[in-house]
This record gives structure tokens, sequence and C-alpha cells, in this order.
């Protein structure tokens, strides 16, 4: 069918985002219940006085890149690794509310026991390079492997940044969740497993891991594009690749550039560069730093006062550091970036409607992974907490 045939025969709907036209695709547009306005001063009060009912039922989960006014009320704050291994190490807790997006929701959600309730205060914080692959597309992507004839070969990488139907398709083929902070061991791991990997779904994590961690060649690796025919590769292509990337990316990350780190280094005489390993390839290989966030974190908190730092990550993150560590210079990478607006979904307002909510004994927005799901999506983040050495690195 032509483009023209179909946009007569078939049109497109459009969604307008809160009119409610596809719950399911739009997560959380709809707040079932009273938000208290932003403009509320009594907002913190509130919220200590929730957490304070509460007591040792609720743990509250912050990811780094949350607002410092959810990030004040957070029992931990960490990467996603370390907030998912501190989901798993809270079996007393019957409720975590997780500041962070829906893919680390799930995870904690699958790590958690089945009398635990992970609560996602704003259901509508999702993550663009999460939604970048689809179940589907990924399961037709294994198909095209199939008829590559390299299927049995392959070991599925799956970053933390993805829905837990994708996880549980790693599991079921053998392979394993990674995070930023162990990919390196992650993708050393399935080497040893397969010829080959399918890296999903962000290349950038996937070639830097790769090529800068792992020494190899960029010649190496393929991006599989899921909106073309075989991934607009070739068969040979896919046949001789050793890292099959999907081609997906952080819409935050993915727009630091090579200008912005020449910029500074042109400005800021003997500053530091340091980067997430979501930024892209010439960035990260311009960096002197990368890693994940707790990394960044560490890195920064451990240097000699008067370090000069331009950090490429999220902008919550690095103004925040820039206010812990004031006998530092830490400056964002660049200024056209801005928030994660998933991140930035969580908000106090939402923050205190989920705890009064409980502290009346109403569960709002729980995240609950199907069963089936859930167990194939263990078997890949068990597959990860057991990797050669695994514990906490950044
Ligand atoms: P970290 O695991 O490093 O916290 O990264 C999560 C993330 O979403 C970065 O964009
Ligand atoms: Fe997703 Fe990027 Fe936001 Fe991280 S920063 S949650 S990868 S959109």
């Amino acid at each position: 069918m032509t483009s023209t045939a179909m946009s007569t025969s078939m049109p497109l709907p459009l969604l307008v985002l809160g009119a409610g036209t596809d719950l399911h695709t739009e997560r959380g547009v709809e707040c079932p219940g009273e938000l208290p306005p932003p403009s509320d001063p009594a907002l913190v009060e509130r919220a200590r006085a929730a957490k304070a009912a509460l007591g040792d039922r609720v743990f509250v989960l912050g990811h780094h890149y949350q607002r410092n006014e959810v990030i004040e009320f957070a029992d931990v704050t960490g990467d996603s690794f370390k907030l998912a291994k501190e989901a798993a190490a809270r079996p007393d807790a019957p409720w975590i509310v997780f500041c962070g997006v829906h893919f680390m929701a799930e995870s904690a959600d699958i790590l958690t026991s089945d009398q635990q309730t992970v609560i996602l205060p704003d259901l509508a914080a999702g993550c663009s390079m999460a939604d970048m692959a689809a179940i589907h597309q990924v399961e037709d992507a294994w198909d095209d492997l199939v008829e590559a004839g390299v299927a049995q070969d392959t070991i599925p990488v799956t970053y933390m940044n993805s829905s837990a139907a994708i996880k549980a398709f790693t599991g079921r083929h053998g392979g394993t969740i990674c995070t930023s902070s162990n990919a390196k061991t992650a993708l050393s791991w399935a080497l040893e497993q397969g010829s080959k990997v399918l890296f999903l779904p962000d290349q950038h994590l996937g070639r830097n891991t790769y090529v800068r961690d792992l020494g190899g060649s960029l010649e190496d690796c393929v991006v599989f594009d899921p909106h073309r025919p075989m991934g607009g590769l070739t068969i040979e292509q896919i046949q001789s690749a050793r890292m099959i990337l999907w081609r997906g990316h952080c819409s935050v990350h993915g727009r630091f550039t090579v200008d912005a780190v020449e910029t500074a280094r042109r400005e800021i005489p003997g500053v530091r560069v340091i980067v997430h390993p979501e930024c892209r390839y010439e960035v990260v290989e311009l960096a002197d730093e990368v890693g994940s966030t707790e990394k960044i974190v560490k890195t920064i908190a451990a240097a000699p006062a008067g370090t000069k730092w331009v950090v490429g990550t999220e902008l919550n993150l690095v103004k925040r550091l820039a206010e812990q560590f004031p006998d530092q210079q830490v400056s964002f990478l660049e200024k056209n970036v801005c928030y994660c607006s998933t991140m930035n979904r969580i908000d106090l307002p939402h923050l205190v409607w989920a705890l009064e909510s409980l502290v009346e004994g109403r569960v709002v927005n729980p995240i609950r992974v199907d069963d089936q799901v859930a167990h194939y999506a263990r078997v890949a983040l068990d597959q990860m907490l057991a990797l050669p050495g695994e514990t906490h690195k950044d």
C-alpha cells in the first residue's frame, strides 16, 4: 500500500495528551485523585507528617535525577542498579515509593516480594529511551536473527532502561540485564556465552562499553533500526557483526556534543570532563571520566577542593552537585540540554499525594508486573546480580 493510499483509507489517530484516548499507551495521563497545588506552602510539612505517620511501613527511593524537593524525602538515593538492590533489600517495608521512572519501579516490583507494593507517584514518569524498543519490535528483530542464521549464537544484553516485557524476552533467551555501572562485566560475560550480542535499547551504552571498555572495534558494530526491514541491514552485515546495537538513545544525553567538550576545555583551563555512558561515542571519547550517576557523584565527592568539572548528565543532578561541593567548580556541559522531563514528573505534590493516600489506607499508582513477565524478567535480573564479582560497582 502506498503512503497516500494509507493516509486516505486509514487516517492516523491523533492522540491528544490528557484526552484519555489510549490510556494503555499514554501511561498516567490521568491522575486519579486530588493533587495538592504546587503553591501550597504546607507541602514540605505535609510530606514530613505523612512520612512520619507511615514510619517503617514506607521506604522512599530517589534516583539521582530527581528534583531536590523530592530527594529531600528519599531514604536512599542512587543510580538504577543501587536502587534496584536497595528495593530488594527492604523485605519488611510493605510500601516502596519509587521516585524515579517507570522501568525502575517495574524492576523494583520484580525484585520485591508479593506482599510488597511499589508505588510510582506519577505514572507518566516514563523514559523516552525505554519507549524506543517495544516488545513486538524486539520479537520481530529476533525473527530476523533467526532468518540470518545467527540467533542461536546471539546473547541479548538489555539495559535496565527497558520495559519488563523486554527484560523477560532477555531472560527467555539466556541473556542478562545490565546498568551503566556494570555494563562492562555484563558484556564480557555475554561475549563468553555466544559469538554475538544483541544490545538493547541504548546503542551508545552498547558501543561505548564494547569499544571503550572492552577494546573492541567499531567495525564489529552494526545498528539495527526496528523501523526498517531486517533492521536496515543485509544478512551478511548481521552475520559478520559482533555487536548488534538497537537503534535507541537517550533524548537527554544524546544532546551533549563534541563542540561543548572542546569549548569547556578552551574556556576552563584544567577542567575535567565527566559524562554518563549514554552520551554519544565521540563525546565519551573526549571525556576524562565516564560512569553511572553514582560514579559521577562519588568521583566529584572524592576530588580535592578547587577541582573544576564539567558534567554531561541530567541537570537536576549537576545542579545539586554544584550546591553540595561549593569548594569545587561544577558546571553543566551543554547549555542547550534541559532536564529529563519524565524524571521531573515526580514533584512534591505527587509525592505528598502518594504518601497521604497511604496514610488514609489507599494505595495509588501501584506498579504491578504480570506474573509471567515478572518470572522471566527476574531470570534476566538475577543473571545480572550473579555476574562474576558483581557487587555494586560504579
Ligand atoms: P544510572 O543507572 O546511571 O543512574 O542511569 C539511569 C539513567 O536513566 C540515566 O539516564
Ligand atoms: Fe530515560 Fe534519558 Fe531520562 Fe534517563 S535521562 S530516564 S535514559 S530519558
